[in-house]
Parts: C-alpha cells; structure tokens; sequence
C-alpha cells in the first residue's frame, strides 16, 4: 500500500496551441509510476533493472532529489492535485480503503479545473484513489474531461478486479468515464494505459493545450493472491535476477519505461512534428528520450 511515487512531467509546447492572449500554453502530460523503488531507476544508480526511458527524461530535464512526497498514495495524489498539504485538506491519514465512504474534499478546486478555466482539455488515464462513494468524488466531475481506469488503489493487472484489503469484497473496477469498461478484462494495465495515451495525443486537437495525468498501476502491487504480475516476455529479460519474485517486479518495472514512457514521449514528439515545430521538438528530444525518440524522422 506504500505509494512512493515518481513523477515523470513533459512540457511540450506547439505553435497551435497560441491562446487568444497570444501566450503559448505549454501541452503538460504527468506520468507517475506508482511504488517504484527509490534506487530501482538507473539515474539513482541501479544496474540491475535497466531505465533507459526514464533515466533520458532525468538526465535531460530536471531531477528534484530534495523534494519530498507522502508516502502513501491517497495523501500524495491530495497533496499534488491540491498544491496542499495533507493535512489542510483532511487526507493525511493512511489510503482510502475499499468500503470507506469518504474522499478529496468537494469545496477543493483541483489542477485539472484550474487548467481547464484555461482553456485545456484535460485526460486522466489509471488509477485514481480519491474517493468514489458518490459521483461527485470521481475524476470526471474534478476537472477531468476523460477518464479511463480504476477508482481504488490496486487491481489485478489482468482481471482488473480489486479485493478489499481488510475484507472480503471483490468487484471490478475498469471504467472509461462513468461507464464499467469490460472490454479491458484480460489485458495488462500497463499496455492498456499506453494505448490510451497515445491515443488521446494523436487524436489531440492543437488548437487547444492539454493536460494529461497518466498514473500506471505499475509497478504496485496486485490483489494479495496475485501481487507480482508481469507479461512473461517481460520476465524473461530479468533472467539474470535470481529471485523468483523480484524477477517479476523487475518486468512490471521494465514494462513502465520501456513501453509507456518510450511510447507516451514518442507520440508527443510526433504529435508536436506534426505541429511543424521544430525546435521545440529538438527540445523534446534533448530532454525527453533514448534512441527510440531520435530515430524519429521529425520533419513530417
Ligand atoms: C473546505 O472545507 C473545509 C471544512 O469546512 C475547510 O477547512 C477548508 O478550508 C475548505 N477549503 C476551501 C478551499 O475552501
Ligand atoms: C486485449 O488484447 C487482445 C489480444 O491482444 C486484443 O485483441 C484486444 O483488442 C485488447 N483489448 C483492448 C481493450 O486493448
């Protein structure tokens, strides 16, 4: 249940999307990667579970070692999409378990509303852990105007159902706005939430900034009956690591920045080519990526 986060944020800024003001508003998509080990990332010095993506985004951008989080998710995703501390927003203590009936407070004005007075369009993929006892507490009645995951705190990667952490209640919680999403059953949430990314930035219309907040289930823990879980694919490029169980984080890991992050910051980048901007998209390509991004061909 511990949820140290990292989050990895791109500014991306295209020409298109020039407010009435004549400002540019910069397009702002926020990754987070939910229990990933402090030292589990190359730019902290791991060698053990390769971070090409991430470690390219941090060794090209900014990497705030002084700054802290709570270490728990409900209190965390309060404090970051408050701007508040925990504790001026009655959320300091522990997460919000499955049958309990409270959330985020309602009078708080969240950062997608505020962005979105703005004129962004605003995307929430993932998890979201705030409260869900009443329509009111979900992502889309907080500024969000697409949503596409989960309402609790952890699921099963592939069966997308949540066990209560101290009872026995099991549902299933995959959902795309407020509708129970079934087509999910089956696949692993960390392809299901890059697909969505990428989707919804090459379907993005640039004459209006968007704000997106992908928040991976990767690499937190499953249900307890099943709490690693990771394609075999991925596992097997960690045959190296002689724990069993360690070997399978090291593949929920792996999926997170191989896949999502390559993917996300490859789209954005062909998203702002698209854009014809150039420069910015050479931005792009000092902060944000490996190889991967630099063997686009930008000038599409
Ligand atoms: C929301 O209501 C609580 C309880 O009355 C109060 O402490 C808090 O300051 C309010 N927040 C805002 C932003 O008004
Ligand atoms: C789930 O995976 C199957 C098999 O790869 C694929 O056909 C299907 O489109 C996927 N569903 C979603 C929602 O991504």
């Amino acid at each position: 249940m511990r949820c140290l986060f990292l989050v990895v944020g791109l500014l991306l800024t295209c020409q298109h999307s020039l407010a009435k003001d004549g400002n540019t508003k910069p397009n702002v998509i926020v990754i987070v990667a939910d229990d990933m080990g402090f030292n589990d990332v190359g730019f902290h010095g791991s060698n053990e579970i390769p971070t090409p993506n991430i470690d390219a985004l941090a060794y090209n951008g900014v990497i705030l070692n002084s700054h802290y989080t709570q270490a728990l998710c409900t209190p965390s995703r309060s404090a970051f999409l408050t701007g508040k501390y925990p504790i001026h927003l009655g959320m300091q203590h522990l997460v919000i378990l499955e049958p309990e009936p409270w959330g985020l407070p309602l009078n708080e004005t969240l950062l997608p509303q505020h962005l979105k007075n703005n004129g962004y369009k605003t995307h929430a993929i993932g998890k979201w852990h705030l409260g869900f006892f009443r329509k009111e507490y979900t992502p889309t009645f907080r500024g969000f105007d697409t949503h596409y995951g989960y309402w609790q705190g952890l699921q099963d990667y592939y069966k997308h159902d949540t066990h209560a952490t101290f009872t026995n209640e099991v549902g299933y919680d995959m959902r795309r706005n407020m509708e129970v999403d079934w087509s999910a059953k089956g696949n692993y949430s960390t392809t299901l939430f890059t697909q969505e990314a990428v989707k919804l930035i090459k379907e993005h219309d640039t004459s209006s900034p968007m704000f997106m907040y992908l928040a991976h289930l990767a690499p937190h823990s499953g249900n307890d009956d099943d709490p690693l879980q990771a394609p075999d694919e991925e596992i097997a490029k960690f045959a190296y690591i002689k724990d069993p169980e360690r070997r399978i984080y090291a593949g929920a890991h792996n999926r997170d920045d191989d896949q999502s992050i390559m993917h996300t910051a490859h789209s954005s980048a062909k998203a702002i080519a698209n854009c014809d901007l150039r420069p910015l998209m050479t931005t792009l390509v000092h902060r944000g990526t490996t190889s991967h991004v630099s063997t686009l061909d930008c000038r599409n």
